[in-house]
C-alpha cells in the first residue's frame, strides 16, 4: 500500500480537527505534531545505530512543547538541555536523570551545584577547560568535556560550531592542554557536536574519528599514570540534515552510520550517546493557516497567511529549509485551479517576513486554507513574540489509529504578564 505523504496526513488532520470542533474562529493558524512519523524517525535513529549501549538524546530546543516531552520519554529516550529551564522540563517530563545531557555553554555556579545535588546521575558536558575549574572534585554528574572538532561540515555559517571562532569547545588543536584537563578533572564523557544541517556526511563522521582518537589516547595516559579513571562514553552530538525516510530506501542515517562503522568501529565499543535535533523532527509537523488574501504584483502573487517569522524563523531569517506548501479550499479538497507563482508572505511587520519565495502553487482566495509540511523542527521552540502575535494553538496526530487530540490551547503571546 503506498505511504500516506506529510502533506496528505496534514489534508486528513485538519479536515478531522475541523469535525472534532478542535478548530475555532480564532484560529487563524493551528500547529500540529504527527506521533507516527515521530515514533518512525526516532525508532529509525535506533535501529541504524543498533548500539548495545546508546542514549539517543533528542534535543529539546529542537521541541520542546511538554507533552511531545512526555512521550519521548515515555518512548524511554534521553533528552538533550541546553539550559538549566530544559534540564527542569527534562525531569517534569518524568525522565529519569541518567538520561538527561547537560550542554549549555553558559551554565552558572549554582546551576551546576544544582545538578550536582538533585540531578545525581545526569550527564554534564563541560564547554571549555576554564568551566572544569568550576566542577564538585567528586560531582555527581558523569562529567563531559566539549571538543571542537575544527571540521568543515559544509552547515549555513550560523549553524557551524566547529571552526576556529567557535564559542563551543575545546579546539581540537589543543590536544595537550586537553590530555592534561582529562588527567587534572573527573572527566568520563568526551563530546563533541559540529554544526546543524551539516551538508557533509565525511568531515562530520571526521569529527567523531578525531573524537575515538582523543579518548583512546587518553584511556592510555590514564592506565600509564594509575589512575584508574576512563573515558567511557562519546557524545557525538546530532546535526544530520533532515530527511524523508521513504521505505526500502538507504537513508541519510543509515550512511552516516555505515561511514562510522567503517571509519570508526570502536565507537561501538564505548557507550554512545546522539543528541540529533532538526534530524528527529522536521518531517514529523506540519501547521496549516488561513490564507487571509492573495494579490497580483507583476507576474507573480503574494499570498499572505497567519504564521511567518514568528514560527518559522529560521526560513525566514536565514535561508527557507524545505517546508513543502499545499492550498486546500473550504471543503478539504486540494485546489484545482491554474498553477501562479506565489510569494509566501507572513503576518508580521517588516520586510523580511516570507517563508518562501516563486512557489508555484494553485491560484488562491480568500477562503482557502494554506498547509505547511515539515515545521516539526525548530518552529514553535523558537516563537517569536514579534508583532505579539497568539501562539497558534497546538494538536498531535495518530493518523494510524485515525485520532486527533489538542495539546495546548491557543495563547497570547504574553499571557502571564
Ligand atoms: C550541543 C547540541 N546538540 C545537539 C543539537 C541539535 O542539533 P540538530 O538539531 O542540528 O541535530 C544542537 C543544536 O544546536 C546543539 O547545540
Amino acid at each position: 500500500m503506498k505511504e500516506t505523504s506529510l502533506i496528505e496526513e496534514a489534508r486528513w488532520a485538519w479536515k478531522e480537527a475541523f469535525s472534532m470542533g478542535l478548530i475555532h474562529d480564532k484560529d487563524t493558524s493551528i500547529l500540529f505534531q504527527s506521533w507516527g512519523r515521530l515514533e518512525r524517525y526516532t525508532n529509525h535513529l535506533i535501529k541504524a545505530f543498533s548500539h548495545p549501549k546508546s542514549l539517543h538524546a533528542v534535543a529539546i530546543k529542537t521541541q520542546p512543547h511538554p507533552k511531545i516531552l512526555e512521550k519521548i520519554v515515555k518512548w524511554g529516550f534521553g533528552l538533550e538541555a541546553a539550559s538549566i529551564e530544559e534540564v527542569k522540563k527534562a525531569l517534569k517530563a518524568g525522565i529519569s536523570p541518567e538520561k538527561i545531557v547537560f550542554d549549555s555553554p553558559v551554565k552558572t555556579r549554582s546551576e551546576i551545584t544544582y545538578c550536582h545535588k538533585n540531578v545525581k546521575g545526569m550527564r554534564l558536558n563541560a564547554n571549555s577547560i576554564e568551566e572544569l575549574e568550576r566542577m564538585p572534585a567528586n560531582p555527581d554528574f558523569q562529567l563531559g568535556l566539549r571538543i571542537n572538532p575544527k571540521v568543515k561540515t559544509g552547515a549555513p555559517d550560523v549553524y557551524d560550531v566547529s571552526h576556529d571562532e567557535s564559542k563551543f569547545g575545546v579546539p581540537i588543536t589543543e590536544r595537550e592542554k586537553i590530555l592534561d584537563a582529562i588527567l587534572r578533572f573527573p572527566v568520563t564523557l568526551l563530546h563533541v557536536h559540529s554544526g546543524s544541517q551539516m551538508a557533509n556526511i565525511a568531515s562530520a563522521s571526521d569529527a567523531i574519528c578525531l573524537l575515538r582518537d582523543i579518548a583512546i589516547e587518553a584511556n592510555s595516559l590514564l592506565v600509564a599514570k594509575g589512575i584508574s579513571r576512563r573515558i567511557k562514553t562519546l557524545d557525538i552530538g546530532g546535526g544530520l540534515m533532515p530527511e524523508e525516510l521513504e521505505t526500502g530506501e538507504t537513508s541519510m542515517m543509515e550512511q552516516y552510520v555505515s561511514n562510522l562503522r567503517l571509519r570508526c568501529p570502536e565507537l561501538w565499543e564505548f557507550e554512545l550517546i546522539t543528541e540529533f535535533g532538526q534530524w528527529s523532527y522536521f518531517f514529523t509537523g506540519y501547521a496549516i493557516s488561513k490564507i487571509e488574501y492573495s494579490i497580483q504584483k507583476g507576474d507573480k502573487y503574494i499570498t499572505y497567511i497567519h504564521i511567518g517569522a514568528d514560527f518559522l524563523l529560521r526560513d525566514s531569517y536565514v535561508k527557507p529549509r524545505g517546508i513543502s506548501f499545499g492550498i486546500m479550499d473550504s471543503s478539504f479538497q486540494w485546489k484545482r485551479t491554474r498553477k501562479v507563482s506565489h510569494d509566501i508572505a507572513g503576518p508580521l511587520c517588516f520586510a523580511g517576513d516570507y517563508l518562501a519565495k516563486n512557489v508555484p502553487l494553485p491560484q488562491a482566495e480568500e477562503t482557502d486554507i494554506m498547509i505547511l509540511a515539515g515545521t516539526g523542527s525548530n518552529s514553535y521552540g523558537l516563537w517569536s513574540r514579534h508583532c505579539s502575535r497568539d501562539i497558534p494553538s497546538f494538536l498531535a496526530v495518530d493518523f494510524e489509529r485515525k485520532k486527533v487530540e489538542k495539546l495546548s490551547p491557543r495563547l497570547e503571546a504574553f499571557q502571564n504578564f
